[in-house]
């Protein structure tokens, strides 16, 4: 598409799509210089067309039948800001069947039917960008695909959920109760008004897919990837871990694991308060990646919003319009995602017990049957209550499988002098 002059066609005209279209207006000479290319709205999909929007689209450009865009004979190119995975597909499908290149920031659509989406792209040559899909102003899939196209990622952590980080920040810092975090959050904008994805980890582990695939050239199975949220995060352990001299962030992991696979997954996890990303407040996002000639190398940004996304939106079509490929997938069959039980990190773990002498000694011996050793153990003692009673001991492990953690904890319940679930965490080493 190496030409001058491009229409776009948008579909779904909210947030993202009005934010793109303001930018290429109030930027268009700078798009112009920088890029060679201009871009011009002559289509746009919505579901209202009455509704009052920050700004004015050509007479006749809004429709509410998103075929109306993508069949136009005047749109070049699809970008599809709509959401969802049902229609969304639908638009994509068929724009790339026209031979139209895509635009998307749709996370959810590419990871749980990427397999679909790139195989089209592929049978009718038309790439589809993503860049707006993971981490919004920060240019993630460019930095992996372009500058560092040379380097073989060793790790990639990141913090790719903006609500999450806020929620846990306020705990952090404010003291605020799960619940009452939440709430301010929605009060806020920051977390939608159904906030399941969020809190859940989807949302980040759909991107988490999406770094995946970049990085190694498969498309994951989201069934085996590994996703928890926020929503069991207590207070308490946001305490101890402070104690221990680390933050509790919602970490998503993509980083190779033995035998041709590929660790993916996303939970609430222990990252030393040194770290870069236990420094990354509020609503942003960060990742750090290292890779194999580069190492260490760190980029921070927000994460969402209407400016940051459409920013990466507009990326994705200057690059269509230099003619850039899309991404492929490049290893299809190669690899697969790692066991979850077969990947392995340190672990905080917080047990609940009865006060009774043996307690550490039985616990302890519990966990090196399983061939498992600790760091550190912790327990709270009141200097001016030295006989208060210990009603829960927690340690920190060194590097086990999960698996083998796992197993530990179902031989605690067989434990008398334990009276509760444990509660556990990754503690996060970066490597
Ligand atoms: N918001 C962010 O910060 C952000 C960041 C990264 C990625 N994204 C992704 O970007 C996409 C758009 O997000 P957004 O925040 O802009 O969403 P949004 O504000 O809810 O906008 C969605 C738009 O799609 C339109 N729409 C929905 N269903 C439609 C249908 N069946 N036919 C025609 N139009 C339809 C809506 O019409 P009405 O306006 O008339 O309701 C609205 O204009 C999503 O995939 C999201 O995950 C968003």
């Amino acid at each position: 598409m190496a030409k001058q002059q491009i229409k776009l066609g948008l579909v779904g005209f909210g947030t993202v799509g009005v934010g793109v279209a303001k930018i290429l207006q109030n930027q268009a000479d700078l798009i112009a210089k920088r890029s060679g290319a201009e871009f011009t709205v002559v289509k746009a999909a919505m579901r209202d067309v009455n509704k009052k929007r920050d700004i004015a689209l050509a007479p006749g450009a809004a429709t509410t039948d998103w075929k109306e865009v993508v069949n136009d004979s005047e749109v070049e190119l699809v970008v599809e800001l709509m959401g969802g995975t049902d229609v969304a597909f639908e638009v994509v499908a068929s724009a790339l069947k026209l031979g139209k290149p895509v635009v998307t920031g749709n996370k959810a659509l590419l990871a749980e039917r990427g397999e679909e989406i790139f195989a089209l792209s592929a049978q009718h040559n038309t790439p589809v960008y993503f860049e707006a899909s993971v981490a919004g102003g920060i240019p993630i899939i460019k930095t992996l695909r372009e500058a560092f196209v040379s380097n073989a990622l060793v790790n990639l952590s990141g913090i790719i959920n903006g609500t999450c980080n806020y929620i846990l920040e306020r705990m952090t810092d404010a003291g605020l109760s799960y619940q009452d975090a939440l709430k301010e959050a929605m009060d806020l904008g920051y977390a939608e008004a159904d906030p399941t994805l969020d809190i859940n980890g989807w949302d980040a582990g759909h991107k988490a897919i999406l770094l995946g695939a970049i990085s190694y050239g498969f498309l994951p199975d989201p069934a085996k990837t590994y996703v928890t949220g926020i929503e069991n995060v207590r207070l308490e352990d946001i305490e101890l871990a402070d104690k221990l001299g680390y933050a509790i962030k919602l970490i998503s992991v993509v980083k190779p694991a033995c035998d041709k696979t590929i660790e993916i997954r996303t939970q609430a996890s222990f990252v030393p308060q040194t770290h870069l990303l236990a420094k990354v407040d509020g609503v942003f996002n960060a990742v750090a990646l290292h890779g194999d000639e580069v190492g260490d190398s760190f980029i921070y940004g927000r994460g969402a919003g209407a400016g940051p996304t459409a920013t990466a939106v507009i990326a994705d079509l200057v690059d269509a319009a230099n003619g850039s490929k899309g991404f492929l997938p490049y290893n299809a069959t190669s690899y697969t995602v790692a066991d979850i039980d077969e990947t392995e990190t340190a672990y905080f773990v917080s047990i609940e017990v009865k006060d009774e002498p043996g307690v550490m000694a039985q616990i302890t011996s519990l966990f090196s049957n399983q061939g498992m050793s600790f760091s550190g153990t912790f327990s709270n003692v009141n200097p001016s209550e030295p006989d208060a009673a210990m009603n829960s001991v927690s340690f920190i492990t060194h590097k086990a499988k999960l698996g083998t953690l796992k197993a530990a904890l179902s031989d605690l319940a067989s434990l008398d002098c334990v009276t509760n679930e444990p509660t556990y965490y990754r503690v996060e080493s970066f490597e």
